[in-house]
């Protein structure tokens, strides 16, 4: 468009009332876009307040019930389940025991509210006493011992209930494994979203503290390089192949490129993580007065949506639901 065709193209025409820019806009976000992740601790006897995320708390396994029911009275459909672990050992061996943290915090949260879409984020990092994602052997990440341990994983999740089970981990060829290991067990109808481009990012500070799993060193050997976007979409291309039903972009603001140019090259539903360090510093800088914090959610939330995000998974969704978009 050049200045020729001013006057007649006049862009502010169709900004004049709320009703006609409501008409034009051309995103929206609705509860059924969002993915609340919460953190549920064993043997805790009340709420647990993460300081580095002001307003999130670590639920105490007991309230499981009563608060999922309170999270969906508040208009919340899905939730990602984080557990913080109390039997950690090097192999991450509570995930996959029938009696397990993990498997009776789905119980728990289905039994609660049947409705509530329970996805298992289906990794190590909160069960191992070293923090990593999986087996360590002389230093390194086995990736092939853990995902015998990962498919383990998913099994249990589904058997205790899960309607979505969400790999982590990064390790290669897990989606595979996760969904061999699944239909071999009869869950053939459980979908998985795998976190397909998870970069190693240092916007999961926060998280570290929720879930409770800092570790010595990084994940720099299995999560992605915060510099590369090609790649993300090999690795988008990849989990497709190997039969996800979801693909998803990890973190979120700062990876807009990457969620629209893996939004141009698959057909799934496209997830899009806005993680705890986002959520962080939204929420420090609105505590300080520098931002007003309920527009910026709603931009970041209209931002994913306008580069190609299906769904979001993000720390504000319950306020969302309460307050509204
Ligand atoms: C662990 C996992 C992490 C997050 C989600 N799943 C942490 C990590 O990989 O280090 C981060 C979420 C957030 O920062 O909000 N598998």
């Amino acid at each position: 468009m050049t200045s020729e065709n001013f006057p007649s193209v006049r862009m502010r025409r169709l900004r004049k009332t709320p009703a006609l820019r409501d008409l034009v806009r051309e995103n929206t976000v609705t509860m059924s876009d969002l993915i609340l992740p919460i953190f549920v601790e064993e043997d805790i006897d009340a709420p647990l307040p993460i300081s580095s995320m002001p307003g999130v708390v670590r639920i105490p396994e007991k309230d499981l019930a009563a608060e999922i029911k309170a999270i969906q009275a508040d208009g919340v459909k899905a939730v990602m389940m984080f557990g913080v672990s109390h039997h950690k050992d090097a192999t991450g061996s509570d995930s996959w025991k029938s009696d397990g943290l993990l498997s009776r915090m789905i119980k728990r949260a289905k039994d609660a509210a049947p409705d509530m879409v329970v996805m298992a984020d289906t990794c190590f990092c909160e069960y191992t006493d070293h923090g990593h994602c999986g087996v360590v052997d002389h230093g390194h990440v086995d990736n092939d011992a853990t995902l015998e341990n990962l498919a383990m994983q998913a099994v249990c999740s589904a058997r205790a209930g899960a309607d979505v089970i969400a790999p982590s981990a990064m390790m290669d060829g897990q989606i595979a494994v996760l969904r061999q290991g699944l239909d071999e067990a009869g869950f053939t109808d459980t979908p998985i979203m795998a976190y397909s481009s998870k970069f190693a990012s240092a916007f999961y500070g926060p998280f570290r503290a929720a879930a409770g799993c800092e570790l010595k060193g990084d994940r720099k050997t299995y999560q992605m390089d915060p510099f590369n976007g090609r790649e993300a979409l090999r690795e988008s291309l990849l989990d497709e192949s190997e039969g996800a039903d979801f693909l998803m972009v990890k973190p979120g603001l700062p990876y807009l490129d990457v969620l629209a140019r893996v939004r141009e090259h698959t057909l799934l539903p496209l997830a899009v993580y806005q993680v705890s360090g986002e959520y962080a510093m939204i929420k420090f800088a609105a505590a300080a007065g520098a931002l007003d914090e309920k527009r910026v959610v709603r931009e970041t939330l209209g931002a994913f949506k306008r580069a190609g995000a299906d769904l979001i998974l993000s720390y504000f969704a319950r306020d969302i639901g309460r307050e509204g978009f």
